[in-house]
């Protein structure tokens, strides 16, 4: 039995007590609340405007800007690809929900909140288009590729492919899985960046052998926003023995979702990059058929079980913080999910584009809609991208990342909605002035 029905007193059940009543009552106070309905307001009035027009329309993007985000202060903030910044109606939530819950900590943890977690997971299921018996609440894609990197029943000799270019804590899972089990790991390279269908799956295909269990692959590649086709690559594959780990870490909230179509064995994102969810949250995605043969990685009183909740027994944890995904995933509706792509897209290319013009800058994404979204990178030549990083940074307080990985290295920048395309200007002038240097 699960130490949260060993704990539950049942309480919900009291005459008279309207647990469920006092938990809806906080996103209707958000609803309720000035900002919202000014958001409400300016939505409806974007009305039927195509999105690729939308884009482009400085004063609508403004207007959301002001009525839900701070202001950004001296900094600009090119970093929302490690962690968004949560919209203040998110944050009013978390805090609601805090409070509620340190009326009776115990209490609210083991049952009180139980109903509306169920609620949050039917919620991400209709957000990710998928049943929500495959959705598991997680803390982040860590923590969601570990459970199936851990978990997935492969033994000694079976071989992995993953590239080179993957996110480091999955390399080092894999290591792990290397050294303590002898699994096999068959690494291969990525061209990143690339606008060949080919030339992004081939790698992976050539590496199959008969002893292929698994096929790690990410969906958008965090250094330069590359998007890989990866359903061509599981349509390419066809054998269903070999597992399909897919790191969509930066995928929810960026570009539409469909885990129903895409089938693939496991799926896991963060939901504090693009959704703007609370700091710490993400999402595990385990095809039915494959959840009882994956064991958790928290023990769960029947690890065989095929209830994707076995993986949420991580002990008591910030149950407040996952329920203002609530209030994230309504604010990110509310924008439209196709206003919010072309919108990330539209910025991301408006910067590249110029900073493509300055003589010795080198742009390391590709532009088209089909291979990137909101994440870009571009170096200097002559420059090491750590020295543009810092001197941005130091010297304009441009806020980036200069990461050097698996043979890439840039500057990756990552804008947000509220950005403006001055914003994006003050970035070129910036660029422009150190390349000239
Ligand atoms: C592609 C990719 N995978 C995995 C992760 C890990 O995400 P988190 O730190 O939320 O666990 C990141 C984080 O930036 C990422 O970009």
């Amino acid at each position: 039995m699960e130490i949260s029905k060993i704990y539950s007193r049942n309480l919900s059940k009291l005459p008279g007590d309207s647990i469920e009543s006092r938990v809806i009552a906080i996103e209707e106070n958000i609803r309720e609340s000035d900002t919202w309905r000014r958001l409400e307001q300016v939505c409806s009035e974007a009305g039927e405007t195509d999105p690729a027009q939308l884009a482009r329309d400085e004063d609508f993007w403004d207007l959301i800007a002001r009525s839900i985000y701070e202001p950004e202060g001296p900094f600009l903030n090119l970093n929302h690809g490690s962690i968004n910044t949560m919209p203040i109606p998110v944050i009013r939530a978390q805090e609601a929900y805090t409070r509620l819950c340190n009326e009776l900590p115990g209490y609210w943890f083991f049952e009180g909140f139980n109903t509306h977690r169920e609620k949050l997971r039917a919620k991400l299921a209709v957000l990710l288009r998928t049943n929500p018996e495959e959705v598991s609440i997680q803390r982040n894609t860590s923590s969601a590729m570990e459970t199936a990197i851990f978990g997935i029943p492969i033994s000694e000799g079976d071989e992995v492919i993953l590239s080179k270019q993957d996110y480091p804590t999955l390399v080092y899972a894999w290591k792990q899985r290397e050294i303590y089990d002898g699994v096999k790991l068959k690494w291969v390279d990525v061209p990143l960046p690339s606008e060949d269908d080919d030339a992004l799956i081939q790698p992976y295909l050539k590496a199959i052998t008969e002893k292929t269990r698994v096929i790690q692959v990410m969906e958008m590649f965090n250094w330069n926003g590359q998007i890989v086709p990866v359903e061509k690559l599981r349509d390419k594959i066809g054998n269903h023995d070999i597992a399909l780990l897919v790191d969509g870490a930066h995928i929810p909230g960026q570009l539409p979702v469909n885990l129903e179509k895409a089938a693939y064995t496991y799926w896991g994102a963060s939901l504090h990059k693009w959704i703007s969810g609370p700091v710490g949250t993400g999402v595990l995605s385990v095809r039915k058929d494959w959840i009882s043969r994956t064991k958790p990685l928290f023990g769960a009183s029947d690890p065989r079980s095929d209830d994707i909740r076995k993986y949420e027994n991580f002990g008591i944890h910030n149950t407040p913080k996952d329920l203002a995904l609530h209030t994230a995933i309504d604010l990110f509706n509310l924008i439209g999910e196709e206003n919010k792509r072309q919108r990330l897209h539209y910025l991301k290319n408006y910067a590249l584009e110029r900073l493509s013009e300055i003589k010795k800058v080198q742009i390391k994404t590709s532009l088209k809609p089909q291979y990137s979204c909101a994440l870009g990178m571009f170096s200097i030549e002559d420059i090491p991208s750590e020295v543009v990083g810092h001197i941005l940074f130091d010297q304009h307080k441009i806020y980036n990342v200069a990461p050097v990985w698996g043979g890439l290295d840039g500057v990756r920048i990552s804008p947000n909605i509220y950005h403006s395309t001055a914003d994006m200007d003050r970035l070129v002038e910036a660029v422009n002035k150190i390349a000239k240097a």
